[in-house]
């Protein structure tokens, strides 16, 4: 299979890490990014620090960013396959709680983030007439929980999800896929520990592994006939619950 030349973002943890090295230990180029430098030079040495690997630090909100990105892959890899815009925030707070500024972090992470770091890498899959960028949403979107007051992050996934099939759509002739992968509660540090006390959120009466959710996304990678489509990766959440 052809070498590809992957981008995450937010790959200093969680499901992110996990992405960046399932691609890895497959043989494909990855580039990692997150805000933090910190916490991103750790997970460079942590993924081996090998030639296969580059670094770009920086807040995928600024366009920039998907700028720099777009430039490293192509000055160290040569191509721009796949983007995996998993950088992401989520917290809960009740509507009437909800402040602009604490509404602007949610847009600007989530769906600014996903929204330019895919215009930055979008000219280049034209000219390659090949790419598939792989958004992470969440199928509250479709299936909200009371218990769980998340209209500001909500809204920002929700957009991703529409934003997924208006980009599919936009760029199919050029041979550009767009995704969205949308997992059920996975163990990372967006979670404490009491998570476990949430397994009956799902039919499949566990937690979901990081892993879990990298293997969807390589899949979505390498199949060239899936495009459009929000895919959940949630232990049947979407479905119903085990209460
Ligand atoms: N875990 C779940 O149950 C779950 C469920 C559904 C969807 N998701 C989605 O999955 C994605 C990954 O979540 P996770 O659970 O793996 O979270 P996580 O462990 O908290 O990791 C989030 C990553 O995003 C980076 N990040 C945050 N804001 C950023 C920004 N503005 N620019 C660049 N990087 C940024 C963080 O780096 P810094 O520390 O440097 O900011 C970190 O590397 C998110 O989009 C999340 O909404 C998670």
């Amino acid at each position: 299979m052809k070498k590809q030349t992957v981008i995450v973002t937010g790959a200093s943890s969680g499901i992110g890490l996990e992405v960046a090295r399932y691609f890895l230990d497959r043989g494909d180029h990855v580039i990692i990014n997150s805000k933090t430098e910190s916490k991103l030079k750790e997970t460079y040495q942590k993924l081996g620090a090998g030639e296969n690997l580059a670094m770009v630090v920086g807040d995928v909100a600024d366009k920039l960013t998907g700028e720099a990105l777009v430039k490293t892959a192509l000055e160290k890899f040569g191509s721009v396959d796949v983007l995996v815009n998993n950088a992401g925030i989520y917290d809960n707070k009740p509507f009437l709680e909800v402040t602009e500024e604490y509404l602007d972090q949610f847009l600007n992470t989530n769906l600014k983030g996903t929204f330019f770091t895919s215009q930055a890498v979008i000219p280049q899959m034209i000219k390659q007439r090949d790419g598939v960028i792989i958004n992470i949403g969440t199928p509250l979107v479709d299936h909200a929980i009371a218990q769980s007051p998340s209209t500001a992050p909500i809204s920002s996934k929700g957009a991703i999800h529409a934003l997924t099939r208006q980009l599919a759509a936009e760029f199919g002739k050029d041979n550009i896929r767009v995704n969205t992968v949308a997992p059920g509660l996975i163990r990372t540090p967006m979670h404490n520990e009491t998570i476990d006390n949430n397994s009956g959120v799902h039919l499949i009466t566990r937690i979901g592994e990081p892993a879990e959710v990298a293997q969807m996304i390589h899949a979505i990678a390498k199949n060239k006939f899936v495009s459009g489509a929000i895919i959940n990766v949630d232990g049947g959440m979407g479905a119903g619950h085990n209460v």
